[in-house]
Parts: structure tokens; C-alpha cells; sequence
């Protein structure tokens, strides 16, 4: 019965040409269905060869038996072929992946906030000079907002910050990066040098110049035989990489701030200007550095023996610096989150 025969070859032929053609797993699936499954043409042959002659059982049956061996090889083998295939295609996407290839003009890009711009503009200018990033908490306690920075209770300077108190009477929102010294100094070894931007708090008549939440960096400096003139050529050092240019002038007045004596405020010529402009409010000088010579107090509180130490700190509003930078007259625009605003930057 070669019928039989040509039945088997027809179907084949008609497996190679589907098999040879599957790209997905899930055709080679289909095709296992149809050849081989319980409804398939294999089985039904199968069947049909139930009611032939002993002969033909004995000739068609292995021969079907080999056809359906050789029909699940070919599926594994193809359905490995197009596993492997897609794997690897996923693999070299991920390995040519182009980074710098260039996104269509038209997508709208973000950016980051002048805030972190001008943090990461301090911070490198820092790094560059040696200094380390400091970092500490904006929920305080007493003592490192005040009792450890020279400001026992009761003392007239506490009330120079208006402070946000939590419920726990303990603890406030700190009101100055000066906290950060203490940490500092509580949890590194000598000698200290490094810088901390972070949020500060102040319970303040909100207007254009006055936010509850603004910026400030804070710097340390401690060492054996650390003067004044260290804090100078530091603001000096600094403010000229800030606004890359040689052509730096201060001047110093004196300042009061419990945590350091003497206390000083270094003020800048005005580095936008020649003869006054609005932005040193024409006095040709831009007030930007308070600072000092850390307090022997505030050394014997962190444990730092004052007769062999000395230092210097400094603490300015970046704040301010992101205003005067780009000419923001209003200090709520910067925590306002409003997107007109901020695509400018
Ligand atoms: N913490 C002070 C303030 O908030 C600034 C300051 C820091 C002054 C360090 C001196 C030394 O006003």
C-alpha cells in the first residue's frame, strides 16, 4: 500500500517547509500540534493503520514511529536554534546599546535645579582643594543646633534664630548648617577638612527674600597651627575658582557668631560690576562669607584639645549665591517647583 507511503512523504515534505519557516518558538509549538499532537496527522495515521493488513502494520508502523522521532528532534533542535538565537539578540542590543547616540530634539528634556547645580559647583571647587563633602541630619537635637556650638539656653543669640520646633521640645529643624561641624568633629579623626551644603529651617515672615527652607554650606577647617589668614586665602581660593576669574578682592568686617572668635563677615568686590550694579546694590561690595576661628569652647565640646588645635569655620547662604548668580529676585521662586520657572536653567 503505497499509499501509505506517499502519505508519509507528503507529510514530510510539509513539516521540513514549516519547520524551515518558523521564526518564533511559539510557531514551532503550532507545528508540534499539528504533526504530532493527540489530534495530529502522525496519530491519525496511526489510527488509520489499526484497521490495515498485518503487512502493512508491520512495513508502515515503524516507519511512522521513525517519522515521529524524526519530527520532535527537528522541533527541539528548532525550538533551541530560535531560543538560543533570541538571547543572543538581546544580548548584543543591550552590548551595542549606544549611549551616545543623540535623542530627537523635539523630546523635552529636564533639568537639574539651580539648587543642585550650584551644590555640585561648591562641592567640586572644594574637592579640588582638598576638602571632603560632610554630611548630617536636618532634624537635630539642642545640643548640636546650639548648646555644642557655644549657645547655652538662655544665651540672647538663640533668639537670632527663629526655630522650627518639633513636638518633641528636643528637637527643632536645624536653623544653621553649623550642626554639621559638631558631627564632624564628634566622628573624624584630625586633621578635618570639609564642606557640608544642606537645607536649613527658620520659622521667618515668608517674602521676597525670606524662606522657611533655604540653603546654606558650611565649611571646616582643623589643624595644628590654623590661623585666620587660612580662612582667607580659603574664601579667597574659593570665590575665585567659583567665578573663575584672578581677579578676586576682600574685604573683612567683623562678625559676631557665639561658635567663633574672632568672628568675621568677608565681603567680595562685586564680581558683576565696575561702578554698581543691583546686584551689590551699587556699594561695589557683595557680603558673602561669615566665619571665624572655631571657639576653643566648641573644640573642648567635641573633645578637641584647643591648646594644640585650631581652626577655622565659615557658613554662607547658597541660597543667596543661586540669586545673585542668575539675578532671582525672589527666593520662593526657587522652592516653588513652578516648570516656567526652572526651564530656564
Ligand atoms: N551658622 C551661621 C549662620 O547661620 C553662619 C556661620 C557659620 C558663621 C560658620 C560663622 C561660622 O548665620
Amino acid at each position: 500500500m503505497s499509499l501509505m507511503m506517499d502519505r508519509i512523504d507528503a507529510l514530510r515534505k510539509e513539516f521540513k517547509s514549516a519547520i524551515a519557516q518558523a521564526t518564533l518558538v511559539r510557531d514551532v509549538e503550532a507545528i508540534r500540534l499539528k504533526f504530532t499532537g493527540r489530534k495530529g496527522s502522525v496519530p491519525e495515521l496511526m489510527k488509520e493503520l489499526k484497521d490495515c493488513s498485518i503487512d502493512e502494520k508491520r512495513e508502515f508502523g515503524p516507519k511512522l514511529n521513525d517519522f515521529r522521532q524524526e519530527i520532535e528532534a527537528a522541533i527541539a533542535t528548532r525550538a533551541k536554534e530560535l531560543v538560543d538565537g533570541a538571547e543572543k539578540a538581546k544580548a548584543s542590543a543591550i552590548e551595542n546599546f549606544d549611549v551616545s547616540a543623540r535623542v530627537p530634539s523635539s523630546r523635552k528634556k529636564g533639568t537639574t535645579h539651580p539648587y543642585s547645580q550650584i551644590v555640585e559647583r561648591v562641592e567640586n571647587t572644594f574637592l579640588s582643594m582638598g576638602y571632603s563633602i560632610f554630611d548630617g541630619p536636618e532634624i537635630e537635637d539642642d545640643y548640636h543646633n546650639f548648646g555644642a556650638l557655644n549657645i547655652p539656653e538662655n544665651h540672647p543669640a538663640r533668639d537670632m534664630h527663629d526655630t522650627l520646633w518639633l513636638n518633641r521640645r528636643s528637637h527643632l529643624l536645624r536653623t544653621h548648617t553649623s550642626t554639621i561641624q559638631i558631627h564632624a568633629m564628634e566622628s573624624r579623626k584630625l586633621p578635618i577638612a570639609g564642606i557640608a551644603p544642606g537645607r536649613t529651617f527658620r520659622h521667618e515672615a515668608v517674602d521676597a527674600s525670606h524662606d522657611v527652607m533655604f540653603w546654606q554650606c558650611e565649611g571646616l577647617f582643623i589643624d595644628k597651627g590654623i590661623t585666620m589668614s587660612h580662612l582667607f586665602g580659603t574664601a579667597k581660593a574659593f570665590l575665585s575658582s567659583f567665578f573663575d576669574t584672578d581677579d578676586i578682592d576682600i574685604r573683612i568686617r567683623p562678625g559676631y557668631f557665639p561658635f567663633v572668635e574672632p568672628g568675621v563677615e568677608i565681603d567680595m568686590r562685586c564680581v558683576f560690576c565696575k561702578d554698581g550694579c543691583s546686584v551689590c546694590k551699587k556699594s561695589k561690595w557683595v557680603e558673602v562669607f561669615p566665619g571665624g576661628m572655631v571657639h576653643p569652647n566648641v573644640l573642648k565640646s567635641a573633645g578637641i584639645d584647643p591648646e594644640v588645635y585650631s581652626g577655622f569655620a565659615f557658613g554662607f547662604g547658597l541660597s543667596r549665591l543661586v540669586m545673585l548668580m542668575h539675578g532671582i529676585s525672589d527666593i520662593r521662586l526657587l522652592s516653588s517647583g513652578k516648570i516656567p520657572f526652572l526651564r530656564q536653567f
